[in-house]
């Protein structure tokens, strides 16, 4: 039994971690003899470069085999990620040459650089958003930019194993591997929705969420300053933030997947209601998802059909209690709550993750070892940090 094992059971949730999730996925990307992945990582500056970094350094199958940024060449990567100045590595401007790249840029960015990657038979796993939506028109509708590779972007997968891990098997035997991987706000969200959409129950839904301000990446802006964040909360991206598009196109999958089979199960992911907020943290997401269900539920059920979900997820947790971003600080776990209002018969899902772990980096990780047949766990058993 591993640490994230335990660590389920001791948050009250069904044993988590299930022989068959763990080992032998029915296709992998082939390791080195040695049973070692080469990795390399473009926009390794960046916050979720940096915590990419971080992880694999303590991988037992992964061996770092190249740090990009732009414009630098030779640059210890203290002068980036003081942190990390122990391990020694340098950040140059080539993209190395690896058996998987992760790429952590701005939108529009890594789906410049992909046909150059994945041409060397290299796996790419992006941790931006340009491989996530399946419609090229979406891009221009979201991101204003249209896509520079849609027949790539036709065979990539959306990135989040609890949803996704058969694709993400069968992507890994194709001579192209691209990965969109999940944003942080949706995985928050998704995981916490996904069984109700799954049963046909999201009737209508608004997702008020909110985030800490490394979430905005580290690039200077007046409004992310110490002086205007602290000590204040704001909404903003009203009625236009990108992850929305991300939501409707996975909610509505799990209800073509789900009891109804059709993409137009839950009337209420058609269009999702969803406001962000800037919290004065530096990490965590919590995802408050208010649902008026397609018919009376009752606690019996719900605590059924997410039991069932999840009974076999080691990063997913079902807890008793309402969770908070702290009980998942520095960890790959995602918490979720759901009970259902007996006085006005409305659901509540909550879902917290830590955006750079779950919600960024640690799901790259996670999704590697799928890709690459590896415990799903590997190099990310750590508990979570506090207080
Ligand atoms: N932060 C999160 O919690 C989070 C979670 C999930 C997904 N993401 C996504 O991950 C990606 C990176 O986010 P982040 O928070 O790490 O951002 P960040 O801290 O701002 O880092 C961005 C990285 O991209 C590099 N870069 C910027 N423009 C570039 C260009 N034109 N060409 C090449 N490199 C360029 C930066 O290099 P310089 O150092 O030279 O500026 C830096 O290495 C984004 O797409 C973001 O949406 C972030």
């Amino acid at each position: 039994m591993n640490a994230v094992h335990s660590m389920a059971e001791t948050a009250g949730a069904e044993p988590a971690l299930g022989a068959a999730r763990l080992f032998g996925p029915t296709l992998s990307r082939t390791r080195g003899t040695t049973g070692t992945i080469t990795v390399g990582i473009v926009g390794a500056t960046g916050y979720a470069g940096g915590e990419l970094v971080r992880l694999l350094l303590n991988h037992p199958n992964v061996r770092l085999a190249g740090l990009h940024g732009r414009n630098r060449d030779n640059q210890p990567i203290a002068t980036s990620h003081p942190h990390l100045s122990g391990s020694g590595l340098l950040i140059d401007q080539a993209v190395p040459e690896a058996d998987a790249i992760f790429t952590a840029l701005p939108h529009g960015v890594a789906a410049s650089m992909a046909a150059q990657i994945v041409a060397r038979g290299t796996a790419l796993l992006d941790v931006g958003p340009d491989f996530r939506l399946h419609n090229p028109a979406d891009y221009p509708a979201w991101y204003k930019f249209d896509h520079p590779a849609p027949e790539l972007l036709a065979q990539a997968v959306y990135g989040l194993p609890e949803l996704h891990r058969a694709e993400i098997r069968t992507a890994a035997g194709r001579s192209t591997t691209i990965i969109g991987l999940a944003g942080c706000y949706p995985t928050a969200t998704i995981l916490a929705l996904a069984p109700l959409a799954r049963a046909g129950l999201i009737g209508d839904l608004a997702v008020d969420a909110k985030s800490g301000v490394s979430g905005a990446g580290r690039e200077p802006k007046a409004d992310l300053l110490f002086a205007e964040v602290n000590e204040s909360v704001k909404a903003y991206g009203m009625f236009s933030h990108r992850h929305t598009a991300e939501m409707e196109q996975e909610l509505q999958e799990q209800g073509e997947r789900g009891v109804l089979g059709s993409r137009d199960a839950n009337p209420g992911v058609a269009t999702v209601d969803f406001l962000p907020h800037l919290i004065p943290m530096t990490r965590g997401i919590l995802a408050s998802c208010h649902v008026r269900p397609t018919r009376p539920v009752t606690q019996a059920e719900l605590d059924a059909i997410y039991a069932d979900a999840y009974r076999d997820e080691p990063f997913v947790q079902v807890v008793a209690d309402a969770p908070a971003t702290k009980h998942v600080y520095g960890s790959n776990l995602c918490r979720v709550w759901c009970r259902v209002d007996p006085r006005t018969g409305r659901i509540l899902a909550l879902g917290v993750i830590d955006n750079l772990v779950k919600g960024a980096a640690g799901q790259a990780v996670q999704t590697l070892n799928v890709l690459f047949g590896l415990p799903e766990t590997t190099g990310l058993e750590q508990y979570p940090i506090a207080p």
